[in-house]
């Protein structure tokens, strides 16, 4: 089993930068997959402690817009960045996402993880919930056309949300990234051309 190191490169390269999390080089990496134009409209879901939201404000600069929703609160960004805290499994949470957007997302990330129990059914559970919720969300918020990156898990019911990601947009791929930690289940899927 690979060794669990808290502090390792990334954590490192992370404080040395001055970002939130060493999450951040995760989007860096999935940013490389995913072109995000200049001026377009970000919802991350699950962002803090904000790791994403440094690297997605670059990325879409000024004339953009990038909202995170988190339910503890994050660290506050310049503009274009804003966060707010909130449940995505809240149903109406997508009415006040919509607005903070200021319009339709071209691109909704999560980074969503469950607060873990250890115990594996309940955790399981409590992950597909979450990928559940971020996909309604994501029906309510996205553009037809736009795209999804979201972070799931290789257990409990991921060939069934793989096939809810499938209905939904027309092209949809599975990806690791290099700043996962080593032995990590976690897995990104790449979902391309919403269908609305
Ligand atoms: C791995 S962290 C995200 C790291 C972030 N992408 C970054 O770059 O800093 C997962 C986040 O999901 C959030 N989360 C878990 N359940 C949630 C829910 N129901 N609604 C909103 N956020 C949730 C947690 O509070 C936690 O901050």
């Amino acid at each position: 089993m690979a060794k669990y190191e808290p502090h390792d490169r990334f954590y490192r390269k992370a404080r040395e930068k001055g970002l939130p999390s060493r999450a951040a080089f995760k989007i860096e990496e999935l940013l490389r997959r995913v072109k995000l134009q200049r001026g377009a409209r970000v919802l991350d879901l699950g962002c803090a402690p904000g790791g994403w939201l440094a690297i997605l404000g670059r990325a879409v600069g000024p004339e953009g817009r990038v909202v995170g929703v988190d339910i503890v609160a994050c660290r506050e960004f310049p503009p274009p960045v804003v966060s707010i805290v909130g449940d995505i499994r809240d149903v109406r949470l997508p009415a006040r996402l919509l607005e903070a957007l200021g319009g339709k997302a071209d691109l909704v990330t999560s980074d969503i993880a469950p607060k873990l129990t250890g115990i594996a059914e309940r955790d399981e559970a409590q992950a597909d919930e979450l990928v559940e919720a971020a996909l309604t969300a994501a029906r309510r918020t996205l553009r037809p056309g736009g795209a999804m990156i979201i972070k799931v898990f290789m257990a409990g019911g991921f060939k069934e949300s793989l096939a809810r990601f499938e209905a939904m947009f027309g092209k949809v791929e599975v990806t690791r990234v290099r700043a996962s930690r080593p032995g990590s289940s976690e897995l990104y899927v790449i979902a391309r051309g919403f269908r609305g």
